[in-house]
């Protein structure tokens, strides 16, 4: 078959990318080897930034998101005895919106299939060829194993950390910059109304705990766990218990609720340069991976999927290759700057052994964000998400 771009991987970047090209009448192929119900349940972040929100509802998949999704006007930093809210329009006139990406993923997914634009779900062999040259392809096998073809103008590799994309570019032409926290996120999905109003991010001598949720009846919770730590090693009881204990504030309560889903994931930064090789182009977790402390990974993936949509359409429209040859590196600007984001917030909240130096110098920088407007307003420009053109 033959169409303008093929898109591996319909997460949030291939979906996005695919969205915001067929909406100018740009031909897409979305080729994804897991399946539609896979996709549209796996359990991962809930932060949407308002550029991200703004994004969806431009592109004509934000009416769910806007009858849904819970407006979020700041968060709770929390350390013993203390928690400071940042109030996020006063601070810098942004807000974020909590909709699971899995919902996301959903909307997205629905929209594409109204459009006459092929997405192919449960494909296997996803391999690239020729992308140094003109006449790039993507081989796969569809749901019933037949070999099948793509050509295409360009290839957007958007198969996140485990995707084709990456290990296609030489590694010679390539560099990658990773850090593997000593930790990990015990998470876990709750059939309980959500104790708070806006998300808490609690840094206690035990470790970091989060409050988060999903809908005024499911809330969603974390545990930083050592990386030895086993889901078997943590019954219900001790979860809470854990949980009470690292939220806990003087005349507060956590309610608590039956476990709907529970898992570990390890706290890695990585970036990989150049995102773009020949006529692949790199997007979302395919290039970068952060922490969830910030809540910057989906975003990040939209973000890339923004610029390389602009890109693509300029060339289409005017011919001219400036902002595809400029890709890689604007990209790249967004995505340290995520990166830091993302490293600073996990090494603000997170506790590394008993050093009482490292917790001094922790709760220093968390009384400074609470008392200095520069400090808070940094954060609240952060996390709310930079503006595309930054
Ligand atoms: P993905 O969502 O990974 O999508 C890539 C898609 O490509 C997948 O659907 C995959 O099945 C498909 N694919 C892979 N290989 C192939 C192939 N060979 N052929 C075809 N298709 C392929 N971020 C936050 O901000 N907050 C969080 O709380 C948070 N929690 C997370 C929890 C987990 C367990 C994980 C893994 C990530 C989490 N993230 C979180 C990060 C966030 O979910 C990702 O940054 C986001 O999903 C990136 O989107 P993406 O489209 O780039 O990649
Ligand atoms: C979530 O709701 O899953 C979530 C929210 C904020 C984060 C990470 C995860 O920083």
């Amino acid at each position: 078959m033959r169409t303008q771009v093929a898109i591996i991987g319909a997460g949030p970047a291939g979906l996005v990318l695919g969205q915001l090209l067929s909406n100018s009448g740009i031909e897409s192929v979305i080729i994804e080897n897991r399946s539609r119900d896979y996709i549209e349940a796996r359990l991962r972040a809930g932060v949407l930034e308002q550029g991200t929100v703004e994004l969806l509802r431009e592109n004509g998949v934000g009416a769910r998101l806007d009858r849904e999704g819970l407006r979020h006007d700041g968060i709770y930093l929390q350390w013993p005895g203390n928690r400071q809210h940042f109030d996020f329009p006063e601070l810098c006139g942004r807000s974020v919106w909590i909709y699971g990406q899995t919902e996301m993923v959903k909307d997205l997914v629905s929209a594409r299939l109204h459009t006459d634009q092929p997405l192919f779900f449960d494909v296997s062999d996803t391999a690239v060829h020729e992308v140094d040259t003109d006449h790039p392809t993507v081989s796969f096998r569809d749901s019933d194993r037949n070999a099948e073809t793509i050509q295409c103008d360009l290839i957007a590799g958007c198969d996140g950390f485990h995707g084709v994309s990456r290990t296609a570019i030489p590694a010679s032409l390539g560099r990658t910059w990773q850090r593997d926290y000593p930790y990990g996120w015990l998470g876990i999905l709750a059939q309980a109304p959500p104790s708070t109003d806006e998300l808490i991010y609690a840094w206690h001598p035990n470790g970091f705990a989060m409050h988060s949720m999903r809908s005024a009846s499911i809330s969603r919770l974390y545990l930083q766990v050592g990386l030895d730590q086993k889901l078997e090693d943590w019954s219900d009881d001790r979860i809470w218990t854990e949980l009470t204990t690292r939220l806990g504030l003087d005349g507060w309560t956590l309610t608590t609720g039956p476990i709907l889903d529970r898992s570990i994931t390890p706290m890695r930064s990585n970036v990989f340069a150049p995102m773009r090789y020949g006529k692949l182009f790199l997007a979302g977790d395919a290039a970068h991976i952060v922490p969830p402390t910030g809540a910057k990974g989906l975003n990040l993936a939209v973000a890339d999927a923004k610029l390389l949509a602009d890109a693509i359409i300029d060339s289409y429209d005017s011919a001219g290759q400036q902002l595809l040859d400029a890709y890689a590196e604007t990209a790249a600007r967004r995505v340290w700057r995520c990166t830091h984001f993302s490293w600073w917030m996990t090494s603000m909240l997170h506790v590394e052994g008993e050093d009482p130096f490292a917790h001094e110098l922790q709760l220093a920088q968390l009384r400074y964000l609470s008392t200095s407007r520069a400090a808070a307003e940094s954060l609240a420009e952060n996390y709310t998400g930079l503006p595309y053109g930054w």
